[in-house]
């Protein structure tokens, strides 16, 4: 009899750990059934799929490779007959180092080329605080971690469309590396503003900035400036 009982005491025991190691089984693997799940649609890019996103805003004042005036000359750079804007050079110097995407800001309606029609209508833009608007919008802004912004010095400030930029795009727990080219006012405050404009993205204040003057010799300081933060590719 005692034999009968010890015997049905173990095959019950044996039972209950079998049962129990079967309702293990199914929540392990759904565990990891959901933390995959969590992996595959995270928002946030793995460090080796992560690119960086170059943006700018740039107006160079012709188009014409040949007999440019002097302010025309002040806002371009030629590159094998092709001219770029001062800021467009150094964007594409950035791109092409980073292996990053690139996207231009362009407003809806263009910006007139005429020097002094150019910056009266900059200073007014800026007196009524406005916001142009900008042609097209960046696609899936999740895949990128790091955003260059780059942007001619305007009256001591960014041009306005860069305002229209950082109202459109909340850039938090991103980083942003600010460049700019100038006439020889560097950055003015603009660094400062741009982390006012996103207080929860990482500003770096280490930006690039080089004057019109010298923007055209500027490539190897911009490649060693890239070194520096560790974005050459
Ligand atoms: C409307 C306007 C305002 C400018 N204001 C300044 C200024 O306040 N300080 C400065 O250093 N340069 C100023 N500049 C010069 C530009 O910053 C410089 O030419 C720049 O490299 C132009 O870049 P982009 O060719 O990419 O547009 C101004 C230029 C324009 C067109």
């Amino acid at each position: 009899m005692k034999r009968l009982i010890v015997t049905m005491l173990t095959l019950t025991m044996l039972f209950a750990l079998t049962a129990c190691n079967s309702n293990k089984g199914p929540e392990v693997s759904q565990e990891l059934t959901e933390s995959s799940k969590t992996e595959n649609i995270s928002s946030e890019p793995q460090a080796a799929e992560a690119k960086a996103l170059v943006v700018y805003f740039s107006v160079p004042e012709t188009t014409n490779p040949n007999n440019m005036t002097g302010e025309e000359a002040n806002s371009t750079v030629i590159i094998n007959g092709e001219v770029l804007g001062n800021t467009q050079y150094v964007a594409n110097v950035i791109q092409r180092n980073t292996g990053g995407d690139i996207f231009r800001i362009e407003p809806e309606t263009p910006y007139p080329t005429d020097h002094r029609t150019l910056v009266e209508l900059a200073k007014d833009e800026q007196n009524r605080n406005f916001r142009p608007v900008i042609k097209g919008h960046i696609d899936n802004l999740d895949k990128y971690d790091t955003i260059f912004v780059g942007y001619p010095n305007w009256w001591g400030d960014m041009p306005m469309i860069l305002y229209s930029f950082f109202d459109e795009y909340d850039f938090s727990g991103k980083t942003i590396i600010p460049f700019n080219t100038h006439g020889g006012s560097g950055f003015s405050h603009t660094i400062n503003v741009i982390t006012e404009l996103e207080p929860n993205a990482t500003v770096n204040k280490n930006g690039f900035t080089v004057s019109r003057n010298t923007v055209q010799d500027s490539e190897t300081k911009i490649i060693s400036w890239l070194k520096d933060l560790g974005y050459k590719k």
